[in-house]
């Protein structure tokens, strides 16, 4: 069992449900992130097969299997998907020095509409500035569910974020998320490892909840956010990405409703009144009400 004090908060888990990605910085140590890179270079991190189960994957000695194994990525996982999710699949992006091309902007997969969500954990074993390039994300995008490289011809959206870090950062992303990888402008290889797990569980309530007080809960039927905190979960997942519409982002923000009350099976659950009132379809007839 994890240690609580490893397991994410609700304002946390709130910010994924609101941006798809959380991020956290230099949390692998420089002993860790070396022997990565050396095993990327020898060439000895060994794939496994679809399903297996993590805690079967990576066995001793494994440099990726000790990074995976910190309780802090654990506390990130469980949070996510869950105990022991499965194995989907992991890729070693080795971008080359000064290469003429960047990854065109995609989905990982097809079209994937379910509420169950996979991570994809992405970790950076050394700094990556600027021009190196780094992964590029496209935050609050993992509701606009997309096949693949279909979106490709688009280059820069209002909004991206870089994954400019240093050594030992990791990337927890829904798997929705557009991303791709930019071009390596550096005299010097670039690494990343990223693994796909999915859950084995129902994500329900997978994160440490004592934050999610009948305070907080209490507060959702507002109107109008005056009585919001400034950090609570209905103010974070009513945040607005810069690429939303004008109409201020209410598509988007009824999809974090949904996920939210997915995720805490609180179906009261709202932001403002966003989704309430689209549930509300009155079944009684005049004369059984007067
Ligand atoms: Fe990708």
């Amino acid at each position: 069992m994890i240690d609580k004090k490893y397991l994410l908060d609700s304002k946390q888990v709130a910010s994924f449900v609101a941006r798809g990605f959380l991020r956290f910085d230099e949390l692998v140590p420089h002993e860790i992130n070396e022997a990565v890179m050396a095993e990327i270079d020898a060439g000895t991190i060994k794939s496994q097969p679809a399903g297996t189960p993590l805690s079967q994957c990576y066995p001793e000695p494994s440099a990726i299997g000790h990074m995976l194994r910190m309780p802090e990525v654990q506390g990130i996982i469980h949070s996510l998907v869950g105990p022991d999710p499965l194995f989907d699949h992991h890729a070693i992006h080795v971008r080359q020095p000064n290469e003429g091309k960047a990854q065109g902007m995609h989905g990982d997969s097809i079209i994937d509409t379910r509420m169950h969500f996979d991570i994809q954990l992405m970790y950076f074993p050394h700094d990556v500035p600027l021009e190196m390039g780094g992964t590029l994300i496209v935050p609050g995008s993992q509701y606009r569910r997309i096949n693949e490289m279909d979106i490709a011809r688009y280059q820069n959206f209002i909004g991206q974020i870089p994954m400019v870090c240093k050594a030992g950062s990791l990337l927890a992303l829904h798997h929705g998320i557009w991303h791709c990888g930019r071009q390596n402008q550096t005299d010097r290889q670039r690494y990343m490892y990223k693994i796909r797990l999915n859950p084995q569980v129902r994500q329900l309530n997978l994160w440490n909840t004592d934050d999610l007080t009948e305070e907080v809960k209490s507060n959702r039927t507002i109107f109008g956010g005056s009585n919001y905190l400034p950090d609570d979960v209905q103010t974070i997942l009513g945040k607005l990405e810069p690429w939303f519409e004008n109409a201020d982002g209410r598509l988007e923000i009824v999809n974090r409703i949904k996920m939210w009350r997915f995720l805490t099976g609180d179906d009261k659950f709202d932001v403002h009144y966003w989704l309430t009132r689209l549930e509300n379809m009155p079944e009684n007839r005049l004369e059984e009400t007067a």
